[in-house]
């Protein structure tokens, strides 16, 4: 995609992220193979994509939380608030993991500790969060202080208010075993929000959760992003979510991004035919049956150049297999990797 003001000004840039590894056969593995990407200031941003398509990965890289080894970045750029973070020092990242930059992760029930109440979770939280080495002094001095305990509970009720959450008295004694899936997202989000982040990171918050406590989730999130002046990345493989959270939206395949813009435009024209068979899926409250995409997603650790999609793709020709197609403008923000968006109505 060609640069812009607005893309220089992104809050969070990737470009040309790529990871992978060795496998024991000593094989090398690409899982995402040159992802751009980028976030403005108080924008709410949709990442779709089928599953295994490296959508976690791709936040993963962004949040400094890649399992490396045996995971590695190969090539490409992060840049937060004009932070160089695959450059960044352990200091750097403590001042923005957590606090400018905050994750609703994928699994609501596994994502707290299961051995602390929420209380204890939200005092170090409160009381921990951006500090990298603490020693014996420095854990117990807040927990011995009555003033800085009463402090800490009154800011926890309060956060534990502000997501609708009932009794928050009661539910800082209690367990996360004794939560339901709804409940754990809440106190998630409660301190996803907490910091006052400038973006947040919701990778699928309402995967786990019933499709009525899901709308409630989201619509809680999305009001609380609103409110704070915060951007959002939100993760979803659901198409109708992203069309009524998001700005703009990146369709993910295979590991990079194939087609990109603003989320009206490429719902209503989409410009890969990846994204046309994501919407043909769609299930509608219609008789008409739902065409979905033949295939499956390519194994990464057989994938050559060439576009990744061609395998499924009803437009493929030769060109195609020859190479890998770069995401290319169309207008304004719409751009596709095609080789034939210009050319094909989808
Ligand atoms: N630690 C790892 N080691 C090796 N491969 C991995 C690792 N983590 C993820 N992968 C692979 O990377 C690819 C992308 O995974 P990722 O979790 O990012 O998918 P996703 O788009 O988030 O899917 P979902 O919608 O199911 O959450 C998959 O092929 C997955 O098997
Ligand atoms: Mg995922």
């Amino acid at each position: 995609m060609t640069s812009s003001a607005a893309e220089t000004e992104a809050l969070l840039d990737v470009r040309g992220l790529t990871v992978g590894f060795t496998d024991v056969d000593r094989s090398s593995v690409t899982l995402l193979r040159g992802v751009d990407l980028a976030v403005h200031r108080g924008e709410i941003v949709a990442l779709v994509g089928e599953s295994g398509c490296g959508k976690t990965l791709t936040t993963r890289a962004v949040l400094g939380l890649l399992p490396t080894p045996p995971l590695a970045v190969r090539g490409g750029e992060i840049h937060f608030e004009g932070i160089d973070l695959l450059a960044a020092d352990g200091d750097a990242w403590q001042e923005l993991r957590g606090r400018a930059m905050t994750l609703v992760p994928q699994h609501p029930l596994s994502s707290l500790n299961p051995v602390f109440t929420v209380g204890e979770q939200f005092f170090d939280l409160l009381s921990f969060q951006g500090q990298a080495s603490l020693g014996p002094v420095g854990y117990w001095r807040p927990r011995l202080d009555r003033a800085t305990r009463a402090r800490h509970r009154a800011a926890t009720i309060e956060a534990l208010k502000s997501v609708s959450l009932p009794d928050p008295e009661g539910l800082i004694e209690r367990y996360p075993a004794e939560l339901s899936g709804g409940m754990c997202q809440r106190v998630l989000i409660a301190m996803a929000l907490l910091s006052n982040p400038r973006l947040i990171i919701a990778d699928e918050p309402g995967t786990a959760l019933d499709v009525t406590i899901e709308a409630q989730i989201n619509r809680l999130l999305l009001t609380k992003v609103r409110e704070q002046g915060a951007a959002m990345l939100y993760i979803t493989h659901d198409l109708g979510i992203a069309r009524e959270l998001s700005d703009r939206v990146f369709v993910m395949y295979a590991g990079s991004v194939v087609e990109t813009g603003r989320t009206g435009d490429v719902f209503a024209r989409p410009r890969h035919p990846y994204t046309r068979g994501l919407l043909d899926a769609v299930p509608r409250l219609s008789s008409a049956p739902i065409k979905g995409i033949r295939g499956v997603l390519p194994d990464p650790k057989t994938l050559g150049s060439g576009c990744a999609f061609r395998f499924r793709c009803d437009y493929a020709i030769a060109a195609c297999a020859a190479r890998t197609p770069p995401l290319s403008q169309l207008s304004g923000l719409h751009a596709s990797a095609c080789l034939r968006a210009e050319e094909i109505t989808l």
